[in-house]
């Protein structure tokens, strides 16, 4: 199967998909096991990850560059071994309940979430870019996940790079600005299947010109409730947030 027919297949219906940003992370520290654990009981469509390389060349998820924020740890993730990476408490700073919380790897974060639902994961940045890439794409497949990964990056060279290896896996550019170019144009050149753009700069216009050219979008971070109503009312195709149950309960209003 092709990338756009396997990507088809995450929708179910005409709503739009709910995905939980870093897991369910209004409820769970981001990125960790409990953070996905939440998402699929709350039924989310799909889980958000980022991901990252360790010193030693392992993709692990965590979103920041630095471990200062989300875990008792400090220093850049590229220059921690995973194993001392995986001493790091990544639970406390968000609740000490959740202490002892591991940064997972990005294989255990498949074999936990074992074809549950699927998942989007976002290649963050690097100067390894091409071996962040191959090594992603070999934990996808090692893990019999390529019929349900979304792979997305605010980097267009590492979804090329991807596009060059395989044409089985869907992608996604990332984009945080107001669109200043041809965003069909970049996705077709691309080979990607959908565009995931910010929320604040998504207008009408830019979702029906996506749409008619067979594409897809998603928007990030979506919160608050009169921005998820605004973004269902687009007409978009998925939507990233922090908050599931929330998201859940205006979809349900308005469906
Ligand atoms: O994929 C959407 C969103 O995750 C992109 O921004 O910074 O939260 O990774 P960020
Ligand atoms: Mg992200």
């Amino acid at each position: 199967m092709k990338a756009m027919e396997i990507f088809e297949k995450f929708f179910k219906s005409d709503a739009p998909l709910l995905i939980a940003h870093r897991g369910f992370s209004a409820v769970a520290p981001e990125n960790t096991l409990s953070a996905f654990k939440y998402a699929i009981r709350s039924k989310a469509d799909m889980i958000e990850v980022d991901v990252r390389l360790t010193k030693d060349g392992t993709p692990v998820i965590i979103h920041d560059a630095k471990v200062d924020r989300t875990t008792n740890g400090s220093g850049k993730v590229r220059n921690f071994y995973v194993w001392t990476l995986k001493e790091l408490d990544a639970g406390s700073w968000f609740d000490l309940k959740y202490k002892g919380e591991k940064i997972p790897t990005l294989e255990e974060t498949l074999k936990f979430i074992n074809g549950r639902l699927p998942i989007n994961i976002e290649i963050k940045t690097s100067p390894r870019r091409n071996e962040i890439t191959e090594k992603v794409l070999a934990v996808i497949f090692e893990n019999g996940y390529e019929e349900k990964t979304l792979i997305s990056s605010f980097d267009p060279r590492i979804l090329r790079r991807l596009r060059k290896l395989t044409d089985k896996i869907p992608t996604a550019l990332l984009y945080h600005y107001p669109i200043y170019f041809n965003p069909i144009k970049t996705l077709k050149n691309l080979n990607a299947v959908a565009l995931i753009h910010n929320f604040k700069f998504t207008t009408q216009n830019l979702v029906r010109k996506i749409h008619d050219a067979g594409l897809k979008i998603f928007v990030y971070t979506v919160n608050k409730p009169e921005d998820i109503k605004k973004m269902i009312n687009l007409g978009v195709d998925g939507i990233i947030t922090d908050d599931l149950r929330l998201a859940r309960r205006i979809l349900k209003s308005l469906h």
